[in-house]
């Protein structure tokens, strides 16, 4: 939980800066399209629910086998979908421009990072757009024209530093404080059912089961579910 839903909050309001609803008129009706690439992942459906909770519409949700996870958090009335990867670059192109319509995309949020999964947003995002990525090594991915930075989890810690970055990772400043009222508000949410861990999986044999697991990641068995370890499970533990 706590890196899945530190890394959305990084990204959408740290990285792309994107306005929280306290920072609009109560009474706005303005859409804000927002592609989340990856959106059925641990930081992709983190980035769908803070979304939803900040009131960001319309949602274009890229995922693959585990879009089922994420579709009920979507509100159709509003314009969101889930748009299926698998379906082929130029098809996802397609379906993502005909989702946005008339409306501009400013924002995107590439919880990917790989697979071409930045090109393919960048044929849809608008000139001089904002595309946030999860992996620096996806940068290269990214065509000029774009304001395009890393979201990264040490973001939140004075001193972290990643030499090898050179694409704005570290540009937020404050991270302790982000990360001080961020773990109010999602705490906050949590508490109030805004926010949930989708379809946990209990992995068994708890800490003997931890290698399964991450074969099962490494081999990327694992789609729309989060696995639990249990620590209580493990054989023999007194
Ligand atoms: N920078 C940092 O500090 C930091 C911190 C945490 C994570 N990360 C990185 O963030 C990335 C996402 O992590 P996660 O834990 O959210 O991963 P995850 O739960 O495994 O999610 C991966 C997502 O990618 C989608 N996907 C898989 N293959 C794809 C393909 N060929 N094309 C398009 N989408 C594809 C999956 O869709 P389906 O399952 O629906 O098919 C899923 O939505 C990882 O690379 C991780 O290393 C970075």
């Amino acid at each position: 939980m706590p890196m899945a839903y530190y890394m959305a909050s990084i990204g959408l309001f740290g990285m792309l800066r994107l306005p929280m609803m306290w920072q609009r008129s109560q009474d706005e009706q303005k859409a804000m399209p927002l592609v989340i690439y990856g959106a059925s992942g641990a930081v992709g459906s983190a980035a769908v629910q803070l979304a939803v909770n900040a009131n960001f519409h319309p949602l274009v949700c890229v995922a693959g086998s585990g879009a089922s996870a994420i579709q009920p958090l979507l509100n159709s009335s509003k314009g969101d979908v889930v748009l299926d990867y698998r379906e082929g670059a130029e098809k996802l192109v397609e379906n993502m421009k005909a989702a946005l319509g008339e409306q501009e995309l400013h924002y995107a949020f590439d919880c990917v990072s790989e697979h071409g999964s930045s090109a393919n947003i960048c044929r849809v995002l608008r000139k001089g757009g904002h595309i946030s990525l999860v992996l620096p090594s996806g940068v290269k991915d990214v065509p000029p024209g774009f304001d395009v930075n890393t979201t990264m989890a040490g973001n939140l810690w004075a001193g972290f530093k990643n030499k090898s970055d050179t694409h704005g990772a570290m540009g937020l400043a404050g991270g302790k404080e982000f990360g001080y009222c961020y773990s109010r508000l999602l705490g906050h949410w949590f508490s109030e059912d805004k926010l949930r861990v989708h379809s946990p999986e209990i992995i068994e044999g708890g800490l003997l089961g931890i290698e399964k697991a991450l074969k099962n990641l490494r081999e990327g068995k694992n789609h729309g579910v989060k696995y639990v370890v249990r620590v209580r499970d493990t054989p023999g533990l007194e």
